[in-house]
């Protein structure tokens, strides 16, 4: 499904570009295109500047009421527990439990820590070590077909069992999982999905044991294969479980409604009051963004989001020595992963987004996804790579698109940000996207956090 219901607000605007199914990407039609350039250019005569006070033709006003209000999220993807409240409950558990990691320092909320709407104010994410990317916000991921920078998870319940193994992050194990989940979270855990395994047998089920890929030799990966393969396959049931109860849980952490959106509603009410609702530079600033700016080609829909994955060509970061291809490698991830949309662990095996991904397209080439814009003034540093510290960083960078792709090309639809449009306008329009955190119910661990157990070792 290239369109999505949420879109459908922009029928008359975009289309589908030529890119392959199941990747969502919109573009404007050339026609549309050319007509809008002609309305904003007999509307802006030249010098004068854009001015907030000329009324919105009908062409801004659709876009208008394609990028309000934020909708309820879609369904889960493959998650029968995704809405229940005892799995909400767990999930919120597990999410601030530090205990599931190799030094019992880690938990998912030291990287998205709610205060920070989610992420951690780092430039790379730190867990037992650096990570390779910047923590990304979780205000608004329901919506996203394809998980992570690359996009190489398709669902959140199979997300959640990335981090958790990631020798960066968590550095845990799927049996250190499942024996904490047996001492700590045993009652919950059985009303959803029945009887644990037998796991007081550790000659079946070892303390420590996971697949840990090119290292054959690893002591976690040798006692994984000394398992049978159906004891392997209860425990991957069981880590796939946690992520099916992390995303009960994220499926509450919607952003809120922002100044923006009270503003978009009483213009297109007709209400005099809008006015009030934003600063005059920032009316500014969203004309400018839905216009001549041209950022709503990629940043479009309620969550201000394609979904899609585009090469901006940004600057290398000081010390980085291997390329990244991004979403190529994350389309073949995604194809190849053994909690995908489908595998054994799924509850669907309706999965039109993967069936149609072509890992193989040319554009994704050194492709990023392109994030929200909600909430944005307060998830600094910006970009996959932390590199911009501030949106006006970002804004300048959209305006010189210094350098070239050093892998790829840069995406064809980014132009140079047009000279007349006025950086602190644009600004003052980004920080009215921000709303209020969810409800504070959402924003710490339900239950005192049990202790560590033994830790493993394997990191500092
Ligand atoms: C060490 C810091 C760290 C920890 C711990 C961590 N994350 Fe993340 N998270 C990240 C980074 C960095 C990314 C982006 C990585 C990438 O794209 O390659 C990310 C991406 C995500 C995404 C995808 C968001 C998007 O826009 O695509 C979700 C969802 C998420 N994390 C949830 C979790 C959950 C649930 C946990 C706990 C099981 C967790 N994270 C633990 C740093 C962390
Ligand atoms: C060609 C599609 C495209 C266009 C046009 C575009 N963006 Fe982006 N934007 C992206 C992508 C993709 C990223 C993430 C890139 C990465 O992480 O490598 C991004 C990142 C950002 C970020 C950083 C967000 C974060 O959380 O890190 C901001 C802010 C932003 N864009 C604002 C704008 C504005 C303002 C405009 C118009 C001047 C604009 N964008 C035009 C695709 C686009």
């Amino acid at each position: 499904m290239a369109f999505r219901q949420e879109d459908s607000g922009l029928d008359a605007i975009f289309v589908v570009s030529s890119q392959p199914r199941g990747e969502g990407r919109l573009a404007f039609t050339r026609r549309f295109a050319a007509f809008a350039v002609m309305l904003v250019c007999l509307a802006c005569a030249k010098p004068a500047p854009p001015r907030a006070d000329r009324p919105w033709t009908p062409a801004e006003r659709a876009i208008l009421a394609s990028l309000t209000p934020i909708p309820v999220p879609p369904p889960s993807s493959g998650n029968r527990v995704a809405d229940d409240p005892v799995a909400v409950h767990l999930g919120q558990a597990l999410f601030f439990d530090t205990g599931l990691s190799a030094n019992g320092k880690v938990a998912c909320a030291t990287c998205h820590q709610p205060e920070r709407w989610f992420t951690d104010g780092l430039p790379l994410a730190r867990g037992i070590a650096q990570a390779g990317r910047n923590a990304p916000t979780l205000l608004g991921i329901q919506w996203l077909p394809y998980l992570f920078h690359d996009g190489r998870k398709d669902s959140l319940w199979s997300q959640a069992t990335g981090p958790l193994e990631a020798d960066v992050e968590h550095g845990y194990d799927r049996l250190a999982l499942a024996h904490r989940i047996a001492r700590h979270y045993r009652a919950p855990y059985e009303t959803l999905f029945g009887p644990l395994p037998p796991l007081d047998d550790l000659t079946r089920f070892p303390p420590h044991a996971r697949p840990v890929p090119f290292q054959s030799s690893h002591p976690h990966h040798v006692a994984w294969l000394a398992m049978t393969e159906a004891d392997r396959i209860a425990v991957n049931t069981l880590l796939a479980n946690f992520g099916k109860v992390l995303e009960a849980y994220e499926r509450k952490l919607l952003p809120q409604e922002a100044p923006f959106d009270r503003y978009a509603r009483k213009l297109l009410a007709n209400d005099p009051t809008a006015v009030q609702e934003i600063s005059p530079a920032a009316q500014r600033g969203l004309r400018a963004f839905i216009g001549r700016a041209q950022c709503v080609n990629c940043h479009n829909g309620p969550l201000f989001t394609d979904k899609a994955f585009h090469n901006l060509a940004l600057p290398p970061i000081a010390g980085q020595t291997s390329l990244d291809v991004g979403r190529s490698l994350g389309a073949q991830s995604v194809k190849a992963d053994e909690f995908r949309c489908g595998s054994i662990y799924s509850d669907t095996q309706h999965c039109q987004e993967l069936r149609f991904l072509n890992p193989r397209f040319a554009d994704f080439l050194g492709a990023f996804k392109t994030p929200t814009l909600r909430n944005v003034a307060r998830t600094a540093p910006y970009m996959h790579t932390g590199q911009f510290a501030t949106l006006n960083d970002v804004l300048t960078f959209y305006r010189t698109l210094p350098g070239q792709a050093r892998v790829g090309h840069r995406e064809l639809v980014l132009t140079l940000l047009d000279a007349d449009v006025n950086q602190a306008d644009l600004l003052a329009f980004l920080e009215t996207l921000t709303g209020p955190l969810p409800d504070g119910q959402w924003l710490h661990p339900p239950q005192p956090i049990p202790p560590p157990d033994a830790v493993t070792g394997v990191a500092p």
